[in-house]
């Protein structure tokens, strides 16, 4: 069953006082507990169509829904991680999780058992009295996915989550959530520039052309997990996105 259901979306902004068109024509039906990565070069509306379904920016045209429910605003059901590091310097690891909770009013000590779950579940749990600036790259990553899903959301919304992490943290943050998702069957829609971790991770992968942004092939990566990064099947499936995305590069 389609969870989230993209339907004719455009997207135009006005730059200059000139009208560009960031996303053509966007269509695309994602199944409850399927994990979507979208590829595509720099540019071409990754992050705006992700905070189309966040609920951070409105469509020009066409319509987003969740469940059924046309997308308006933002909401707790549909989690987002940002690229760069947003946990609140202020508040500790575990106040940081316990702040969408805290929003909706949930007790105190209910918030903290569950925002407790969640800092274990991402392997956190000896740094809830932490502070952001304490900790690395990765583990900030951990707190953001953690303080995502304690609010029990419908969709995870993850945009190159892990773009400023080193190679080897990148792998093993990979595999956790895979782990995690796993663990919690949501449906996670996931922004990537890196063909590796798109084929590592996804049911399927969609790739964008270039500006303004189209579904130009959509790939079922039909290989179970956990994958082998090398395999034949994966290279196969590299060799077509590589050449899929250096024809944008091309017609740019
Ligand atoms: N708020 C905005 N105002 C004007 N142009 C924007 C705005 N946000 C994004 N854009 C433009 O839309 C295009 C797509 O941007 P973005 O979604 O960030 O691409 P990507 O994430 O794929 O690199 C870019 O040309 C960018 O400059
Ligand atoms: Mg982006």
């Amino acid at each position: 069953m389609a969870l989230l259901e993209v339907k004719g979306v455009n997207k135009l902004f006005l730059s200059d006082g000139k009208e560009m068109e960031a996303l053509h024509d966007i269509n695309l039906s994602i199944r409850e507990n399927e994990f979507v990565c979208f590829i595509g070069p720099s540019g071409c509306g990754k992050t705006t169509l992700l905070r189309i379904i966040a609920g951070l920016e409105q469509a020009s045209s066409g319509t987003i829904t969740l469940a059924g429910d046309p997308i308006t605003g933002p909401a707790p059901e549909r989690g987002m991680v940002f690229q760069e590091y947003s946990l609140f310097p202020w508040r500790t690891v575990l106040q940081n999780i316990a702040f969408g909770p805290e929003l909706k009013g949930v007790p105190a000590a209910e918030r903290e058992a569950r925002s407790r779950q969640y800092l274990k579940m991402v392997g956190l749990e000896r740094f809830e009295t932490r502070y952001p600036h304490e900790l690395s790259g990765g583990m900030k990553q951990r707190v953001a996915i953690a303080r995502a899903l304690v609010n029990d959301p419908r969709a995870l919304l993850m945009d190159e989550p892990f773009g400023a992490l080193d190679a080897q943290t990148r792998n093993i943050m990979q595999s956790e959530l895979l782990r995690i998702w796993e663990e919690e069957k949501k449906t996670v829609v996931f922004v990537t520039h890196s063909v590796d971790e798109a084929i590592y991770l996804a049911d399927r992968i969609v790739i964008m052309s270039a500006r303004p942004g189209r579904i130009k092939d959509v790939i079922d990566i039909n290989i179970p997990r956990p994958r082998n990064r090398t395999s034949p099947d994966v290279n196969v499936i590299r060799d077509r996105i590589l050449c899929d995305l250096r024809s944008e590069i091309v017609t740019v």
